[in-house]
């Protein structure tokens, strides 16, 4: 019986994996390396760091400092298109959803490998809506690896097998298949055929509580 979910936050409750790839094309495109939508949906659920690794296979014209100078600029970039974010960038589904999960008395957490969960749940005004958050800065390993969602099921006391978890990226099925939660593909994940449950819209999430 399914007692908890745990969201990802990037493009699972809010389309900021749209400012991700923004911010990521403005480096991409100065530093002339080729950036696509394609490379793009695999950067979902992996850290800064890994995503800009990604974008770089194709050099080793990067230096570590260098690399370090790169994601910081990126992340730069990707705060300032945060700061206008609010809570009518998210969807009336989302929030349909979530009420409606919090009326049933559903436990609701972040699994986010993302260090800036804090901040835009901040500016989408939806930090009390969830009992826990485990994000970028309690982990050492991101998605594909369980460990942030494991995080989340601990720090709402249930077990993983008691949790949903709802992800767009094929990485963050992964790392909940991994850790033994029933996983709910969404978005790009949406036709990834390793999910439990492949869903077109966040409403469907209700089917399983
Ligand atoms: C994930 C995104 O949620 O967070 C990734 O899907 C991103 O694309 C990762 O790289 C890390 O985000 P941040 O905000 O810490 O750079
Ligand atoms: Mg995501």
């Amino acid at each position: 019986m399914i007692k908890g979910v745990i969201f990802d936050l990037d493009g699972v409750i809010v389309h900021t994996d749209e400012m991700h790839y923004q911010a990521w094309k403005r480096i991409a495109d100065r530093i002339g390396v080729e950036f696509n939508r394609e490379i793009n949906n695999r950067l979902r659920g992996v850290s800064r760091m890994e995503s800009l690794n990604i974008i770089l296979e194709s050099t080793h014209a990067f230096s570590d400092e260098d690399k370090q100078r790169l994601a910081d600029e990126k992340n730069a970039i990707y705060r300032q298109l945060l700061s206008a974010l609010t809570q009518n960038d998210v969807s009336g589904a989302v929030l349909q959803a979530l009420n409606e999960l919090r009326s049933r008395r559903v436990k609701l957490a972040i699994g986010s490998s993302s260090k800036n969960a804090g901040f835009i749940l901040a500016q989408i005004e939806l930090t009390e809506y969830f009992d826990a958050i485990s994000d970028g800065n309690n982990i050492s390993r991101s998605k594909p690896d369980p460990e942030v969602f494991l995080i989340a099921a601990e720090y709402l006391g249930l077990a993983p097998a008691e949790c949903a978890v709802v992800e767009d990226a094929c990485a963050g099925i992964d790392a909940a298949r991994a850790g033994g939660f029933y996983s709910v593909g969404i978005g790009d994940a949406s036709g990834y055929d390793r999910a439990d449950m492949r869903i077109g819209s966040i409403a469907e999430v209700l089917k399983i509580v």
